[in-house]
């Protein structure tokens, strides 16, 4: 047969890999909200950051808008999992819309933290990407400019604090677990009475992601994550693959991005996806190594995960 003829492939699968809880939640949101409302249902913002997810929903009947202003008064509208600004529920309130918030819970956490510690009189600094959905979420719950936001370690030395005896931090739920605890050494050492989560506000699904790319890491010729490129738990994944052994580590959105030419010789490879990426896309992908080598493969499976998440009530009498 054929098979005979292909080069042996060790394929390492990273478990748990692909849809976290909080994205499941979101895309049964826009999928019920459209049910329950019919279309056109609007979406502040991609729902999660995947391509894939986005354009099957858009044929369902969602309509991915950026601002609310790009919203009719009339339709609902859903917020997406990164989490909003407190001024965008209040322009919706204002303006009577119907909308639901597909807020990951594990990021309103983090929403509510910020909230606690300046009632409390403390000033906030915040360890995220600028610019990030989530980032801008999380900051926009405190009055503008109440938020310090640093990205590494080196910004420490430049944040200019009220006082720092009266600080508490924060950080994106989607961080690298290695670095982020770089940039938290960095603000103990500068404000040693600095206040903080127990361990980060980095969510159970990042952790778990990061931990299995790390345990296939340093026995792989190379590593593909699957996910969009602005996805941030995907692009972490990318770089633990690099910071733990593994040169060749590479994003892809689904099987046509494959760089098969770099590949050529190969004879193991890691396969894990982000917490935006479809288990279709990861069988895609899976498939194009199978129809060009003998694959092997190997579930490498370092947590087991089962953490769900209910809708909000106002859909939950559809289920
Ligand atoms: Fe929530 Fe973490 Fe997923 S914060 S959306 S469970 S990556």
């Amino acid at each position: 047969t054929e098979t005979t003829h292909m080069p042996p492939l060790s394929l390492y699968l990273a478990a748990p890999r692909g849809f976290c809880a909080g994205v499941d939640r979101a895309i049964k949101i826009v999928e019920m909200a459209i049910e329950k409302w019919g279309p056109p249902v609007y979406v502040r913002h991609e729902i999660v950051h995947n391509k894939f997810v986005v354009d099957s929903l858009k044929e369902k009947g969602a309509v991915f808008v950026e601002e609310l202003e790009d919203c009719p008064d009339d339709r609902p509208v859903i917020f997406s999992a990164h989490g909003v600004p407190k001024a965008v529920p209040a322009e919706a309130a204002q303006r009577e819309m119907v909308y639901v918030d597909a807020t990951c819970p594990l990021v309103s956490k983090v929403h509510i933290e910020a909230e606690r510690h300046h009632a409390a009189g403390l000033q906030m600094i915040m360890i995220g990407h600028a610019g990030h959905p989530e980032t801008i979420g999380t900051m926009g719950q405190l009055p503008e400019g109440e938020v310090l936001l640093v990205e590494k370690p080196e910004d420490v030395a430049g944040l200019e604090v009220r006082d720092p005896e009266r600080l508490a931090f924060i950080t994106q739920t989607t961080l690298s677990v290695d670095d982020t605890v770089e940039v938290v050494a960095a603000l103990r050492a500068r404000f040693p009475s600095i206040v903080g989560p127990h361990k980060e506000d980095i969510c159970y699904a990042t952790t778990n992601r990061q931990a299995a790319v790390k345990a296939i890491s340093s026995n792989i010729d190379a590593l593909l994550v699957i996910g969009a490129p602005n996805s941030s738990n995907s692009k972490r994944l990318v770089e633990v693959g690099k910071a733990n052994g593994c040169a060749y580590s590479q994003l892809v959105q689904r099987a046509d991005d494959i760089d098969w030419r770099a590949l050529k010789g190969i004879t193991s490879i890691g396969i894990t996806a982000g917490a935006s990426a479809p288990e279709v896309l990861v069988n895609e992908v899976i498939d194009a190594f199978r129809a060009r080598f003998d694959v092997t493969v190997e579930l490498v499976e370092t947590a087991q995960e089962n953490v769900e998440f209910k809708v909000p009530r106002v859909l939950r009498d559809l289920a």
